[in-house]
């Protein structure tokens, strides 16, 4: 079977299914971190099957994602989480996986143990059903989850926050991507992470301290905004900040909620005053949000305010925000004009 660079898909891929008279069925992998997740998504947009196993329960017992473990739970969980979704599709779909149109897997970042797992099954489909394969880029495909179940065409301005990037991305078209601005030192979600575990919460710390926050007032403490360049982020120092204010109860009584809760507005403030420059500087009348910490609760609610502005906002359901392979596939429908060679490698950091 041939499988070097040919044409897939033209930059406005919807067209393609409804004037050929035929639909697109793409079937994704991802493993990159502590999610195993297959899908089955027709036309980009249009989710038929979508399974996820997550290693949450195992993780939470040492703090943290230990790679080695995810990687064997990946395997544990691999041909499950395949054929249920298999199964999802021939129910609703009647799809069976000769109909695939192509197999997509995660090349990176992630862990590399990892992503070996589910790019080696996504490789192994596509030869078993000799379709084509697409290997998929972590961060674009977490953008692409805001397709799905949506008409949302380019041109916008994207957030994506996630457990190691934060960018602000100018989405030109459906491949064409200009990252305008990024942190210079943590994530958003890694300064959530860290903080939580500063304060004593468990793991997951993101979606605890967002829990936390709710419950608490976001003016009792006034944290630092880092002063940076126009369109990029630092979120180490005020990581230190809370640091000292922890320190400054001297084990007594810490008023945790108050503390999130203040963390929390100024994170979210951070953010969504850089979303809006850039968007009065491209603008655009679209943005979206993407990424895990985009299930964020104060994000969000910031983020649609924006529709107040006159703007149009994106945000993906919460299923969609966390690791999913229906953003993989959607990825690889939209972003990818070739199919790639069998023999694409896994990469762990950005490339
Ligand atoms: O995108 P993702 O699932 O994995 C990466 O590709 O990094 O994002 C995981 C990150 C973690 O840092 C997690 O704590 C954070 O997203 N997160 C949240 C929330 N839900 C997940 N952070 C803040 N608030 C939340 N509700
Ligand atoms: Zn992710």
């Amino acid at each position: 079977m041939k499988m070097t660079k040919k044409k897939l898909f033209s930059d406005e891929p919807v067209q393609i299914g409804s004037d050929s008279g035929y639909d697109n069925y793409i079937m994704a992998i991802e493993s990159s971190c502590d999610e195993t997740a297959c899908a089955i998504v027709k036309n980009g947009r249009e989710v038929i099957a979508n399974v996820v196993a997550s290693q949450i329960k195992t993780h939470a017992q040492f703090g943290g994602v230990i790679p080695e473990i995810a990687a064997r739970e990946h395997l544990d969980s691999i041909n499950i989480v395949v054929e249920e979704a298999f199964k999802q599709a021939e129910s609703t779909e009647g799809i069976k996986p000769e109909d695939i149109t192509a197999f997509a897997g995660t090349v990176g970042p992630g862990l590399v143990g990892c992503l070996l797992v589910g790019l080696n099954a996504a490789k192994t489909l596509a030869l078993v059903y000799d379709k084509p394969f697409i290997g998929v880029n972590h961060l674009n495909a977490h953008l692409c989850a805001n397709y799905l179940d949506t008409d949302l065409k380019p041109p916008f301005i994207a957030l994506l926050v996630s457990g190691g990037h934060t960018q602000i991305i100018d989405v030109k078209s459906y491949s064409e991507q200009v990252i305008i601005g990024e942190t210079i030192d943590d994530a958003v979600g890694e300064a959530y992470d860290k903080v939580a575990r500063l304060i004593g919460l468990p793991y997951p710390g993101g979606p605890k301290l967002d829990k936390m926050a709710q419950e608490g007032n976001p003016k009792a403490f006034k944290l630092p905004q880092a002063k940076v360049d126009e369109f990029d982020f630092s979120f180490s120092g005020l990581k230190t900040a809370v640091l000292r204010l922890v320190n400054s109860f001297d084990g007594k009584d810490l008023p945790v909620k108050d503390i999130c809760a203040s963390f929390q507005e100024c994170v979210s403030s951070t953010l969504v005053k850089k979303v809006k420059k850039a968007l009065e500087k491209s603008g655009y009348t679209q943005v979206v949000i993407a990424g895990g910490v985009a299930a964020n609760s104060e994000i969000r609610k910031k983020m649609f305010a924006l529709s107040d502005e006159g703007y149009k906002v994106f945000a993906p359901p919460m299923k969609y925000c966390t690791d999913n392979a229906a953003m993989v596939a959607s990825c690889a429908y939209f972003n990818s004009n070739t199919f790639d060679d069998i023999n694409v490698e896994v990469f762990s950091r950005v490339k």
